[in-house]
């Protein structure tokens, strides 16, 4: 089933210059591809209402700082099963717990600089869609 989802790119990729080797991977999947992709910086509210289910949670302040330290690349990218699969291909949120081959668990060491963010479930998706690209 064709399917669309939110993915970022954090801050820490786009300072470390890994923004074309991230997208490489999504793109070097069969039928997947990006379909639409924006440098930005993202403000107080767009965070506050994406990570809104974490408010209250010990790493909410960090994260929404760290998510604020500098520009993320946001990307639409569509294609067969790709909510369950660009998580599959990010790894775990604790990137020492990520297996090699896999975005974090090739790149990442820290929790928070865990490179990359995408939608976890076809909800989630269509919400984060919305908010970061109403146009589409
Ligand atoms: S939960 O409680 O299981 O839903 O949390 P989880 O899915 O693991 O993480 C939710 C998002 O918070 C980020 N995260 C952190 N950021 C900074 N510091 C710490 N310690 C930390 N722990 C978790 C995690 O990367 C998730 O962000 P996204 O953007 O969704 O990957």
């Amino acid at each position: 089933m064709s399917q669309r989802t939110l993915v970022l790119l954090k801050p820490d990729a786009v300072r470390r210059g890994l923004i074309g080797e991230i997208i490489g991977r999504i793109e070097a999947k069969a039928g997947w591809s990006v379909a639409a992709l924006e440098l930005r910086r993202l403000d107080g509210a767009t965070l506050e209402q994406h990570y809104g289910e974490h408010k209250g949670k010990p790493f909410y302040e960090p994260l929404v700082a760290f998510m604020s330290s500098g520009p993320v690349v946001a990307l639409v990218v569509e294609g067969e099963r790709v909510i369950d699969g660009v998580r599959r291909l990010a790894g775990p949120t604790d990137p020492i717990e990520a297996a090699p081959g896999s975005i974090r668990g090739d790149y990442g060491t820290i929790v928070r600089e865990n490179l990359i963010h995408a939608s976890d479930s076809e909800e989630s998706a269509v919400r984060e869609l919305k908010l970061f690209f109403p146009e589409l």
